[in-house]
């Protein structure tokens, strides 16, 4: 295999963030590998939705660095971000759909936003997306009517609209019954198999980790404590004996 094909696809290095007194992330290192889904884990507060945003530019370092496919985004202005925005979609830990606007018009967004798609084509990515999530013919609902599942849906349909090569999921289960939080593991499992998309996928529930993950990272206080693959996290999981153990949140559902 060629060294360009094992290079990451995304890049963390030694990167640092604190509001105030409060440290967030501690010189972080994480690479991401293309293709593969990377699940993080780790106590609420720890700084997981935090380290997503600085992948899409949303929270800047304060010190360290971000690349992109080997280029350097972290001090890049908001134009500069554009392509690479493009090129990712963020599913938010709260959904964090536009009330005011149709289901139709918020899965339009990013579509409008970032492509010189015409009216016909984008009423087609819209209905095509829609159809993927299980949600077809949504299109003139409005986000209040939906449940919460449902949000969730549309949050995804719309950060996979442009068929990005990386997606971000911010707790795509939390809050969903078992059924409905599959439907979504399921839906994540079919983007990186179809469309071979990264993934990185914050979350609490096990059961989705243990589903979906090639990879699982653990964050303690803005720093990684283990990585590996889920087996590795099962057997620690089981054994319940080591301090580990104690740190691997018990599977919520
Ligand atoms: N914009 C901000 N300004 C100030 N503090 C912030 C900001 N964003 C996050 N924080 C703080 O940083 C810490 C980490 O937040 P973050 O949202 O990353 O946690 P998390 O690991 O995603 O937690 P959860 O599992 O509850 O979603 C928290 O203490 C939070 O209050
Ligand atoms: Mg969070």
């Amino acid at each position: 295999m060629s060294e360009a094909r094992n290079a990451p696809i995304i890049e963390l290095r030694n990167v640092a963030k604190r509001f105030g007194a409060l440290v967030v992330l501690d010189n972080l290192n994480l690479s991401i590998e293309e293709g593969k889904t990377t699940v993080v884990i780790g106590e609420s507060g720890t700084g997981k939705s935090v380290l997503l945003k600085h992948i899409v530019g949303l929270l800047r370092p304060d010190s360290g660095e971000v690349f992109f496919q080997n280029t350097r985004i972290d001090n890049l202005d908001e134009e500069g971000l554009v392509p690479f925005r493009r090129r990712m979609g963020f599913l938010f830990q709260l959904s964090a759909l536009f009330d005011s606007m149709s289901v139709g018009e918020n899965v339009a967004f990013p579509v409008l936003q970032h492509s010189a798609k015409s009216a016909v084509k984008t009423d087609e990515i819209v209905a095509e997306t829609l159809r993927k999530v299980g949600l077809e013919g949504f299109q003139n609902r409005r986000p209040g009517e939906l449940s919460g599942g449902q949000k969730k849906r549309v949050a995804l349909a719309r950060a996979i609209a442009l068929n990005p090569e990386v997606v971000l999921y911010d707790e795509p289960t939390t809050g969903l019954d078992p059924v409905r939080a599959d439907v979504i593991n399921e839906l994540i499992l079919k983007m990186g198999r179809e469309l071979k998309a990264t993934s990185i996928v914050v979350t609490h529930d096990m059961i989705s980790a243990y589903k979906v993950a090639h990879r699982i990272v653990m964050l303690d206080k803005g720093r990684i404590i283990a990585d590996g693959p889920p087996d590795y996290f099962r057997k620690t999981d089981d054994q319940k004996s080591d301090d580990l153990s104690m740190a691997v949140p018990r599977p919520r559902i």
